[in-house]
């Protein structure tokens, strides 16, 4: 799939501290590769790849930060227009996971509260090291309305269906609540698009699912 065809973009943010593995989610994702020594990430950086829902093709931006503060770029312009997330510890360090409260505050102060998140908890390869308990983890998820994934980058599981996840309730949100919005007020409403939707996508997504009375994935 190229990446210069698509029906929806959708720009999905990392967040996390540092050392838990986000920029080697990215690159195993979006290139199949992990990196045993991977140094913190500087600035900002993005990859992006194509994912096909129903009919629909997605392209997912997805952005990376460093996890320390020091090396953070603007925190505002790296959240805009954002339309998912996923906020990423790692199970064998306890602190990272007590840090997420701190990583969903910073996301809810700077994205749409329509954003969608997911707590991912990286390093399963780590098992015997684990130090934050999966059902812990599944009770404070479903406290804050998030959906836990636990993933390796290394060993390579349960990435692709984490992203796979994220972008499959971003597209049902957007699509579902456009058909709601539209039936309620008999107008279709511009003020819910995402920043990053093209406008005519949605539309067009919107009036053939109406006029087809399909029936959504999601
Ligand atoms: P910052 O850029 O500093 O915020 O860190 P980061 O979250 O991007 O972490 P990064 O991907 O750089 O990984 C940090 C270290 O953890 C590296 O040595 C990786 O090889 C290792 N690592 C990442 N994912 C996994 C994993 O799933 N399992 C194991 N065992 N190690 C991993
Ligand atoms: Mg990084």
């Amino acid at each position: 799939m190229t990446d210069d065809t698509y029906d929806y973009l959708f720009k999905i943010v990392l967040v996390g501290d540092s050392g838990v593995g986000k920029s080697n989610l990215l690159s195993r994702f979006t290139k199949g590769e992990f990196y045993e020594d991977t140094k913190s990430t500087i600035g900002v950086e993005f990859a992006v790849k194509s994912l096909k829902i129903e009919s629909k093709v997605i392209k997912a931006q997805i952005w990376d930060t460093a996890g320390q503060e020091r090396y953070r770029a603007i925190t505002s312009a790296y959240y805009r227009s954002a339309v998912g997330a996923m906020l990423v510890y790692d199970i064998s360090k306890k602190e990272t996971f007590d840090n997420i409260e701190r990583w969903l505050t910073e996301l809810r102060q700077h994205t749409d509260s329509n954003v969608t998140l997911m707590l991912v908890g990286n390093k399963l390869d780590l098992k015997h090291l684990r130090e934050v308990n999966e059902d812990r983890a599944k009770s404070y998820a479903e406290e804050n309305g998030l959906h836990l994934v636990e993933t390796s980058a290394k060993d390579n599981m349960a990435v692709e269906y984490a992203f796979q996840k994220l972008v499959t309730e971003i597209y049902c949100d957007v699509v579902n609540k456009y058909h709601l919005e539209a039936d309620s007020s008999g107008n279709q409403s511009d003020s819910a698009i995402p920043h990053s939707e093209p406008v005519s996508d949605i539309r067009a997504a919107q009036n053939s699912n109406a006029a087809n009375n399909q029936s959504c994935a999601c």
